[in-house]
């Protein structure tokens, strides 16, 4: 290739005017998103580089991609990659209303409390909120805000949006989520799943993906990568396309189009082809799970519910969480009780685990 300057043999490999400033030994526990990217992923990013192909998702990888997600979804699955996971409610949400339309939600839901209102401001959609203990709808819970059909004073309730794995760490069963859109669809309401960590509700329910999804009666699904090892990347994934309809225009307008989307798609390709999804999930709720075992242990510390995926939620005296955050990362989740988060990802080391609980039994033994 004396003729291009660029080359194909991967001599520009590692060379780079960019300085490390970060230490990669340091691991804490306030987000799955802290984590860095899986080195397969790293790896099919390179693959998918050098040369030209089609932007705005007419590439080969997204071709492929339809395929990789059928796999898992069934059939009729359409796999729309979009950027982030606010961006991929945002789309999938609007396709399923028109715009007096709401959306049933918990109060703790991601849509309602951590998307600065996109929802709302961007899509235009009321959110009819509900208070959950555990951050998990029921059909008797919706029945708490589905009515007023056909009253012009009040929005539509014509969606429900539920999260898998919750906002809260605990996992809807597929017969949870099968009752909620059987009751949903009786009602004229269509519904929206949250899988921002879907792979780590898959894993820790022992269930392949359709079975919580497609089998149940979801329409349409908002699937994560980024918490489970991607640089970046979510994907809006209808599963009824008779329902859910005009993604391609909705996901444009909502500025969720990657021209150079083979990137994005080459990143599930390599996630979803083979187990890497389920490594990566099973081993960080597995870690969550480890975690949760060791404080159990420690006296007055109080785990508040239980970790079905990857994180823990535990409360304890206010001045040993602020003595322990100066030494890891992690946050309050509740300011008024003292509640705080610990999340485990993909790359969480049994280690990283055991030094966490040792330093929280430490400082709980200083009270
Ligand atoms: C339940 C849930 N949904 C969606 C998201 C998507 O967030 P982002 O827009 O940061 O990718 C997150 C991120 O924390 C989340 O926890």
């Amino acid at each position: 290739m004396a003729d291009s300057p660029m080359s194909t043999t991967g001599v520009f490999a590692g060379a780079t005017d960019a300085v490390r400033r970060h230490d990669p030994a340091v691991r804490g526990f306030a987000s799955d998103n802290y984590a860095g990217v899986h080195p397969e992923i790293l790896a099919a990013i390179a693959l998918a580089n050098e040369g030209h192909q089609i932007a705005y998702g007419e590439d080969q990888y997204t071709e492929h991609l339809q395929t990789v997600f059928r796999k898992h979804f069934g059939d009729r699955a359409e796999a729309y990659p979009v950027f982030n996971g606010t961006g991929a409610n945002v789309v999938a949400l609007q396709a399923l209303l028109p715009r007096w339309g709401a959306v049933i939600a918990a109060g703790t839901a991601h849509i309602n409390v951590d998307e600065c209102g996109a929802p709302e401001k961007m899509g235009g959609i009321k959110l009819l909120t509900i208070i959950t203990p555990d951050g998990k709808l029921t059909p008797e819970l919706i029945d708490q805000q589905a009515w007023g059909w056909g009253d012009e004073h009040r929005a539509q309730p014509l969606a429900v949006s539920i999260t898998q794995s919750t906002e809260l760490g605990t996992c809807y069963t597929a017969e949870e989520v099968r009752a909620i859109c059987e009751h949903a669809h009786e009602r004229g309401m269509l519904v929206h799943m949250d899988g921002s960590r879907l792979a780590n509700a898959a894993a820790s329910l022992d269930l392949p993906f359709r079975a919580f999804t497609t089998d149940a009666g979801v329409d349409v699904l908002s699937f994560g990568g980024t918490k489970n090892g991607l640089l970046f990347g979510e994907a809006v994934v209808v599963l009824n396309p008779d329902r859910v309809r005009d993604i391609k225009y909705l996901r444009k307008m909502s500025m969720q189009l990657a021209s150079k989307m083979r990137f994005v798609s080459v990143q599930f390709e390599a996630l979803l082809t083979g187990d890497l999804w389920l490594r990566n999930a099973g081993h960080a709720n597995a870690m969550a799970k480890r975690l949760e075992a060791a404080v159990r242990g420690i006296d007055g510390v109080t785990v508040v519910r239980p970790a079905e995926a990857n994180a823990v939620f535990a409360v304890l005296p206010r001045e040993v969480s602020e003595r322990l955050q100066k030494r890891y990362r992690f946050y309050f989740w509740d300011e008024h009780t003292g509640e705080v988060r610990w999340m485990a990802a993909f790359d969480t080391t049994e280690a990283d685990i055991d030094a966490f609980a040792a330093a929280i039994a430490e400082e709980m033994g200083r009270v």
